[in-house]
């Protein structure tokens, strides 16, 4: 028997796709979770497409060579950059990626201008370009590249001195004058009270719960939803595998979002 035969296998560049797994398990309680943070490699968002595809390729082939019946890609860079070519090579594996929650955001009642926060790497792909197309047309979209920022969160920083220095400089521009944030890294949802600091109390969007029940509806889809009788689990995995990493991990997934 394989080391992860019929759990799901969710991964990131580190520690933001955490803020997606406590979704995940909120919408599928008796699922088998394993999440693997790429944080020796992280961040993904300065990366090359191809660098990307190479590190999502090889975590991808080692969940599923384990036993995983079904993938999760939790991060916004990693979707942008390597969901195509990770769903071709696996085809008989339900992959879901991530994207910016920009639709819910432009269907809010104030939606004129909403502030989109993402990696240079996803802003810059096809994904993201597509859904600025789409939805660009109800709302005006700022995007801003916050590069550095999933590092600052990588180190366990999530309301400090730097992180709100960081987004003074980044986002203090639109203090007040945009209708919502999405936020379109999986990282940044440890950030978020920093975020609203800066920019002021409007609503953030973000893609947990959509993945999460696009995930359900896969999982139902494919006959692969676990038994009601079954307790779901957690493992956390990281490429930096030491005890302080995966204490950091523990503890984001235990922090109120
Ligand atoms: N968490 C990732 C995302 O959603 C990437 C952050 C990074 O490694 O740059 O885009």
């Amino acid at each position: 028997m394989a080391a992860y035969d019929g759990s799901i296998g969710v991964f990131d560049s580190g520690v933001g796709g955490i803020s997606i797994l406590k979704g995940l398990v909120r919408e599928l309680p008796h699922e088998r979770f394993v999440y693997f943070g790429d944080s020796a490699n992280a961040p993904y968002g300065d990366k090359t497409k191809e660098e990307v595809q190479e590190l999502s390729r090889r975590i991808v082939a080692a969940m599923v060579n384990n036993g995983c019946k079904a993938v999760v890609i939790a991060c916004n860079t990693a979707t942008s950059a390597a969901a195509p070519l990770l769903r071709v090579t696996w085809p008989q594996v339900p992959i879901v990626g991530v994207e910016p929650a920009l639709k819910p955001a432009t269907e809010a009642p104030a939606h004129d201008r909403i502030l989109v926060l993402a990696t240079r790497v996803t802003l810059h792909l096809d994904k993201f370009q597509r859904l600025a197309r789409t939805y660009g047309s109800q709302s005006h979209v700022i995007s801003v590249a916050c590069s550095g920022l999933a590092d600052l969160v990588e180190t366990g920083e999530t309301d400090g001195e730097a992180v709100h220095a960081y987004l003074e400089r980044a986002i203090g521009a639109y203090r007040g004058k945009v209708d919502s944030v999405v936020l379109g890294c999986t990282h940044y949802p440890f950030v978020k009270k920093a975020i609203l600091d800066v920019v002021g109390p409007v609503p953030v969007f973000d893609s947990t719960q959509g993945t999460a029940r696009q995930l359900h509806r896969r999982l139902e889809a494919s006959g692969l939803l676990a038994p009601s009788d079954q307790s779901g689990s957690v493992i956390f995995r990281s490429s930096k595998n030491t005890p302080e990493e995966l204490a950091l991990y523990e503890r984001l997934y235990k922090a109120r979002l």
